[in-house]
């Protein structure tokens, strides 16, 4: 295919409506996200229609059509103005069927889906449909192993941070232990960062394991040495732990012990500077690429720099780094593409190994 005739096809694929949907679980900054797409595609003619509630909304037809004012003072709240979803009938053709009709009739030609891995998959499967998606990483968790941060990370770690910091105060004046229980789902990254930020005496979590007895070791030691507050971070991917070991540890330690579980608390919020930059700029790059005819691509952020991966690599690279590759996928891969995700892979294993280890030398 020559230059011109790639250019034509790409302008044929371009589209002329963008629908925008936030599914999962919410996370502070997806309005940021929602705010940058729309005004982004219309500043540049593009008309953008604002799907509800994530997948449902294609199913059942929630949609609006949205102007710039839509989009209006929205950047500063949690949550997210379109509401969100967890959609089984869309997993099922039948469902995707009606998604499809539903997007025909406005005239939906391209979409944007803010989510994690769920709605990545549903975004693959409505391009292989024939309705092209870019997905951008929103989840509070930071488990999309493609992207160094995803949409939300940043507020609800330091909505942790806060949190944890009020009650290592009481700690510390009572010489008490709190066992903190955080989201995360599997992955222990806001655990991990919030652990190391608020000077935790022990941070737990799925991906590396632990050792009880040392835990309680440590516990005794500090206290001969005068320690009066510790905190025990545990990321909730270590199910149940968190309230079991607040029981042990005063069996053991004699340190009363108190538990608390964040639970949704941290996803809720004003979103920090950080997810409401990562938002504006993902959201940019979303439209960016599919007005140069691109789909089926994820939004990733890798060492302060906005890049497209492909979402099916991103999944398969997922599901490597959470060991639930698929029978004989990876054996169907190119070299090169390969070689990537490996990279990519270690990459995300050793910052989290590089942290756990700060974590294991600073703390005492
Ligand atoms: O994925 C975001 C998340 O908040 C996880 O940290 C948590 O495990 C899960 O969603 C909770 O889901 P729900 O909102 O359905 O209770």
């Amino acid at each position: 295919m020559t230059d011109a005739e790639e250019t034509v096809m790409v302008k044929q694929n371009t589209p002329k409506k963008i629908g925008i949907l936030t599914s999962g679980g919410d996370a502070p900054g997806m309005n940021a996200a929602i705010r940058a797409v729309t005004r982004s595609a219309l500043n540049r003619g593009i008309a953008v229609a604002g799907i509800y509630r994530g997948y449902s909304g294609l199913i059942d037809g929630s949609i609006r059509d949205f102007q710039m004012r839509d989009v209006s003072n929205i950047v500063n709240h949690g949550g997210t103005i379109l509401y969100s979803d967890r959609c089984a009938e869309f997993a099922t053709e039948p469902g995707m069927q009606k998604a499809i009709a539903t997007c025909r009739a406005p005239g939906i030609d391209g979409i944007v889906a803010i989510g994690g891995d769920g709605t990545f998959r549903g975004a693959c499967d409505l391009t292989n449909h024939g309705i092209p998606c870019i997905g951008l990483p929103g989840t509070i968790d930071n488990d999309i192993t493609c992207t160094d941060y995803t949409i939300g990370f940043d507020t609800a770690v330091n909505t942790t941070v806060e949190m944890v910091d009020r009650l290592r105060d009481t700690c510390e004046s009572h010489a008490r232990c709190n066992v903190v229980e955080v989201m995360g789902r599997n992955a222990g990254h806001i655990a991990l960062h919030a652990g190391i930020a608020t000077g935790a005496a022990t941070i737990l979590i799925p991906e590396i394991p632990f050792d009880e007895d040392e835990i309680i070791r440590k516990m005794i030691e500090g206290r001969k040495d005068g320690k009066r507050q510790f905190i025990v971070m545990v990321s909730e991917g270590i199910a149940g732990y968190a309230e079991k070991l607040a029981k042990i540890i005063p069996e053991k330690t004699g340190i009363e012990t108190r538990y608390a579980c964040l639970g949704h608390v941290v996803r809720g919020g004003s979103p920090t500077l950080r997810d409401r930059l990562l938002g504006a700029e993902m959201g940019a790059a979303a439209v960016d690429c599919l007005l140069e005819g691109k789909s089926n691509l994820v939004i990733c952020e890798r060492d302060d720099r906005i890049v497209p991966m492909d979402i099916n690599l991103a999944l398969i690279l997922d599901r490597l780094y959470k060991d639930k590759s698929l029978p004989g996928e990876l054996e169907a891969l190119p070299q090169k593409e390969l070689d990537e995700i490996y990279t990519l892979l270690t990459r995300k294993r050793s910052k989290m190994y590089k942290l756990y280890n700060t974590a294991l030398e600073i703390s005492k």
